[in-house]
């Protein structure tokens, strides 16, 4: 990991920030001035989009991490270089994730495509929060952010089914916030989901109504100006959603 750049503001810590609406953000949070440790499982990938955010001298600073969230001995040494080199997280950002069953029958879906839907959707956001939790007590005014998606809403599955592998992981993902919203919030910890709405990225396709970097807005929110007695919450931007 490399220590150039402006360390003022808080430590962030974005999974799957090489391209995306992970990208957007960590060049956003640079821009506000907060250290963001962009991570990606392709170490070229990732270290090539820190230097595109180092090459606008943003006020804070960028630092790759190598992580593949599905990988439990990746997670465990991403613990061990953050703890090495910033001994706190004070925001964590769930982003990565994959959608591989686009425009397919829940008939058709193979148990297999849920498995590995679900591993990097949901029980990567899990293993995340788990392992980075020593990281996130040690900050005191620490903050999880899931990305999930409308597309999970259980409000509206029935009449809007598209890829039922990633829509059951993303309702699975608000499930997780639930869940570590109730057991966090003793540490004054909150937890929230947040849709990105439909945005201009490899998984969204060229035809979605956002860019990438309108998509980063709930995000950018959650992790400084939402006010941090709210947990356990889903929103699109600042507004809230229906489960
Ligand atoms: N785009 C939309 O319209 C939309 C709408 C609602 C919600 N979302 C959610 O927003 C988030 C970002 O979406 P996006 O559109 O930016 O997707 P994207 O362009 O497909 O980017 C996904 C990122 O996740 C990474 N990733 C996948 N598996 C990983 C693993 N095992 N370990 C580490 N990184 C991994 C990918 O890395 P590689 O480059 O190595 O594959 C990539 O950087 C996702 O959670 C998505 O479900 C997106």
């Amino acid at each position: 990991m490399t220590t150039e750049g402006s360390d003022s503001g808080k430590i962030v810590l974005i999974t799957g920030a090489s391209r995306g609406i992970g990208f957007e953000a960590a060049r956003a949070l640079a821009a506000e001035g907060h250290t963001v440790v962009l991570s990606a499982r392709d170490r070229v990938r990732g270290e090539s989009a820190v230097d595109a955010i180092k090459a606008e001298h943003l006020p804070g600073g960028v630092h790759f991490l190598h992580l593949d969230v599905t990988d439990a001995a990746s997670i465990d040494s991403a613990v061990a270089e953050v703890t090495e080199k910033f001994s706190k997280v004070d925001v964590l950002i769930n982003n990565a994730a994959i959608l591989r069953d686009h425009y397919v029958k829940a008939s058709d879906v193979a148990p297999d495509t849920l498995d590995q839907t679900l591993a990097t959707n949901v029980t990567a956001v899990h293993a995340m929060i788990g392992a980075f939790l020593p990281l996130l007590r040690a900050s005191g005014q620490a903050r999880v952010i899931n990305l999930a998606s409308g597309a999970g809403q259980l409000t509206g599955m029935f009449d809007k089914v598209w890829a039922p592998a990633y829509q059951i992981s993303k309702a699975g993902v608000n499930a997780v916030t639930r869940i570590w919203a109730t057991e966090l919030q003793s540490d004054g910890i909150p937890v929230n989901s947040v849709c990105p709405g439909w945005c201009r990225t490899e998984m969204g396709g060229a035809e979605a109504d956002r860019s990438a970097e309108e998509g980063t807005s709930g995000i950018l929110w959650l992790a400084s100006e939402a006010p941090a007695d709210i947990t356990g919450k889903f929103f699109r931007d600042q507004k809230e959603l229906d489960w």
